[in-house]
């Protein structure tokens, strides 16, 4: 019998990319799925046909939203927050609107979210958020999104220690991962970035979302791991100092 046979799992960002492959193998293993964000016809056309997957809309950025989510949850075994939004600019030229949307999506969001869902999280539980590898191993033009993955890294230990022994805590970092977050990429240029970016990765190619996924079901899964950031990522933080 699987580990999430009637474990109750709800995952926040599961209509798309590395959240949808979570919610899809945690229902493959025997979970209950619930999957939010701000899309309910996408969410549903993941749900369709899929016994055992629920659809929740959330949008985490706004509390009667959040409120609304929390009501309808009921108990939950673990929560993974995969959603986000990632603003990319230079220093000088990043405006502060779209920064400050960024941190409200990537790191209060998820913050606020885990808060509103804590009262509905059974003895034992887990919550797994995500960040990535910009937090370490910073790219030109990505000063902001390196910082709000840091935020969310900070943010996962902090929370490790206040929530033990009750809860754990943990956070997937991935790298460059095949998703739905670069659909608005016109396919030329996308499949050439994957192209440079998995030549300067150890593993020569960057991730799908099956790897990414399977992180968070590990950090789920294991009962002896809390305050744990799991990098998913090809080798990235090793990857060879770039020549300038
Ligand atoms: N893919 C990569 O290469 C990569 C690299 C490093 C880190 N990461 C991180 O890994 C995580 C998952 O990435 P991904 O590739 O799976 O991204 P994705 O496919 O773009 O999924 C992000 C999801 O977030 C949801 N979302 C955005 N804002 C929201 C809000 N305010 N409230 C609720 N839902 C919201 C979106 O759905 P709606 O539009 O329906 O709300 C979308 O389904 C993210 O934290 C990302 O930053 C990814």
């Amino acid at each position: 019998m699987s580990i999430f046979e009637g474990k109750r799992v709800a995952v926040v960002g599961g209509g798309s990319g590395i959240g949808r492959a979570v919610a899809e193998m945690a229902l493959a293993q025997g979970a209950d799925v619930f999957i939010s964000s701000r899309d309910t016809a996408k969410l549903k056309r993941v749900a369709e046909n899929k016994v055992g997957m629920t659809v929740l809309p959330l949008d985490m950025t706004h509390e009667t939203s959040r409120a609304a989510w929390a009501d309808q949850l009921g108990p939950i075994d673990h929560l993974v927050i995969s959603a986000s939004s990632a603003a990319h600019g230079a220093f000088s030229d990043l405006e502060e609107d779209a920064l400050r949307a960024m941190f409200d999506a990537k790191f209060f969001g998820p913050y606020l979210t885990a808060k509103a869902a804590l009262p509905h999280l059974r003895d034992g539980g887990s919550i797994t958020f995500f960040s990535g590898v910009l937090s370490r191993r910073p790219g030109r033009n990505c000063s902001g999104l390196g910082a709000v993955n840091g935020a969310v890294e900070s943010l996962t230990y902090g929370l490790a220690l206040e929530l033990g022994p009750r809860f754990r805590v943990n956070c997937v970092s991935p790298g460059m991962i095949r998703s739905d977050a670069y659909a608005a990429v016109p396919e030329a240029a996308r499949e050439e970035m994957y192209a440079a970016t998995g030549e300067s990765l150890p593993l020569g190619r960057v991730g799908t979302v099956d790897e990414a996924a399977q992180a968070a079901l590990f950090l789920m899964a294991n009962t002896f791991t809390s305050g744990h950031v799991l990098d998913v990522d090809g080798g990235h933080m090793i990857r060879q100092y770039a020549t300038r």
